[in-house]
């Protein structure tokens, strides 16, 4: 049967938030291609949003963990990928000052461990897709700024993607392992209690999640390997204007912290 599909894709974090999206659309929009989706569901999880895809034979879920280095191996030598989206990460900045080492486990040593095997496997993908995030730049989102802007990450969070894209350029630079980042914006994460952090800047651009998916198809398809792209909008509303807004839309619990 996995004769039948002529790619195969591994998306990591694919029952994250943007992950799950990902691997929809890709189970949707292309059913020749065979989607796996590694995921150690963490407690950020969104398993609601795959339930439409669950029974697609092109998709298939695989419930571990990207530091496993025995498992990531086995899937590199036994699926033949062709592409690799990682999006599995620690991702809220909070915690990260409260649980760093997990987030240096995860982000960090994660990415390491596929790198490694991704360069190591018997079929190298043609594409590794690091998504990385604009937090990268530091808390100065109120500057313009382009990939050639300095990485001054401000938050464990930051650090160790921006560690983690270092990984991914030093694995091109010396295996030629083909990566592409696309750097892209912060989007409200709508946990049970909506709180703004005092630290954030006043206001922000969002970004659709579906115009995410899109870019980093586009990046997939039409990106140049070794290089990174951010990925906005011109969308810029406050924060604050924001918040009360979905607010008021969803009935959440409104808490400002400064
Ligand atoms: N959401 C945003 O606003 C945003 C903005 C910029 C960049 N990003 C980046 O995009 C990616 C996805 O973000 P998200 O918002 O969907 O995050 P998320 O927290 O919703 O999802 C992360 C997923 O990774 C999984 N995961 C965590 N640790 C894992 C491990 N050790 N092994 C396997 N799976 C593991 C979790 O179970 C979860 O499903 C992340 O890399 C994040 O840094 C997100």
């Amino acid at each position: 049967q996995r004769m039948d599909f002529n790619r195969t894709v591994l998306v990591t974090g694919g029952s994250g938030f943007i992950g799950s999206h990902l691997v929809c659309s890709l189970v949707n929009r292309h059913p020749d291609w065979r989607i796996i989706n590694l995921d150690n569901l963490d407690y950020c999880c969104s398993l609601r949003s795959l339930e439409s895809v669950e029974d697609r034979s092109n998709y298939t879920f695989i419930r571990g963990d990207v530091c496993n280095s025995r498992l990531v191996k086995h899937v590199f030598n036994t699926e033949n990928i062709d592409v690799v989206f990682h999006l599995a990460a620690k991702s809220h900045v909070e915690l990260s000052f409260e649980a760093p080492s997990s987030f240096q486990r995860v982000n960090v040593d994660g990415t390491r461990v596929l790198l490694g095997a991704a360069h190591q496997a018997r079929h190298r993908p043609q594409v590794f897709v690091y998504v990385s995030t604009d937090e990268v730049y530091g808390a100065g989102l109120d500057q313009v700024f382009d990939e050639n802007s300095p990485v001054r990450p401000s938050n464990p969070y930051a650090a160790t993607k921006a560690a983690a894209e270092y990984l991914v350029r030093s694995y091109w630079d010396q295996y030629k392992v083909s990566s592409v980042i696309p750097r892209f914006l912060t989007l409200l994460q709508m946990n049970k209690k909506c709180t703004i952090q005092g630290t954030l800047p006043k206001s922000r651009h969002f970004l659709f999640v579906s115009d995410a998916v899109d870019a980093f198809l586009l990046v997939l398809e039409k990106g140049i390997v070794g290089e990174i792209y951010n990925v906005g909008s011109s969308c810029e509303i406050p924060i604050m204007q924001l918040a009360r807004e979905l607010v008021r839309m969803v009935g959440l619990a409104f808490n400002v912290r400064q």
